[in-house]
């Protein structure tokens, strides 16, 4: 199979600056809750793109899991090379892509951690392995043997049983978005691209070239 043959048209819809909210939370929202109901896959699954201090980029997926008017949030090990390269290069971009719906949003802006309360409270909602997986592993570190990640996953059930508390070392990030873009897949290549980008008190709404 030639993937270079592989293309596909997109029909199912338009973006219209009349149409979209002033505010880009409304209107993302609005694609979420659109993505929830056309039971999509993995709606809230985001490639998140973060770069060390020299500027070196890294990729990778995870899950989206808090809107709201100050900005969008997901969970990771602060230890990992993502919260490292946050730590010292707070930026970052993401892009969704919800792909029956034929649309992509993608955010960026400037990165801040969420306070302890708030990584406390979502990591008391996660499953018990989930929370004792956060404690075992040591996100992004090398590993000699599975084996290893295994005991230490057995050590920690000794340790704590039941009742999990917080680790110190993993918690929430919340991106500021500076600019979301909203992109709707259009016939022959001419998508429609619509850019919100933050000023003084307000977001200005510009359409780009596809
Ligand atoms: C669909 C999907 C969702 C994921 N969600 C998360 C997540 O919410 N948090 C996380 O730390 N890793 C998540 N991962 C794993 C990351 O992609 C990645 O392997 C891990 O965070 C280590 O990345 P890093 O070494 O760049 O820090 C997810 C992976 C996939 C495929």
């Amino acid at each position: 199979m030639d993937i270079a043959s592989i293309r596909r048209d997109y029909q199912r819809a338009a973006l219209d600056e009349t149409h979209v909210d002033r505010d880009p939370f409304v209107q993302f929202r609005k694609w979420m809750d659109e993505a929830l109901q056309s039971q999509v896959d993995e709606p809230t699954a985001i490639a998140l793109a973060t770069a060390d201090a020299d500027g070196a980029p890294s990729v990778r997926m995870v899950l989206l899991k808090g809107i709201d008017e100050r900005g969008f949030s997901f969970f990771t090990d602060y230890r990992s090379r993502k919260g490292r390269e946050l730590t010292e290069n707070p930026r970052a971009e993401f892009c969704i892509h919800w792909k029956e719906l034929e649309r992509q949003v993608r955010v960026a802006g400037t990165v801040e951690k969420l306070s302890v309360l708030e990584s406390a409270r979502y990591f008391a909602s996660r499953p018990i392995e989930s929370c004792l997986g956060a404690w075992a592993s040591l996100q992004s570190s090398v590993l000699g043997h599975r084996k290893e990640l295994e005991d230490r996953l057995e050590e920690t059930r000794q340790r704590f049983g039941d009742k999990v508390p917080h680790p110190p070392h993993w918690g929430g990030f919340r991106i500021l978005p500076a600019r979301i873009e909203f992109w709707q897949g259009r016939p022959s290549r001419l998508h429609d691209r619509l850019c919100y980008r933050r000023l003084e008190n307000r977001w200005e709404v510009v359409r780009l070239s596809p």
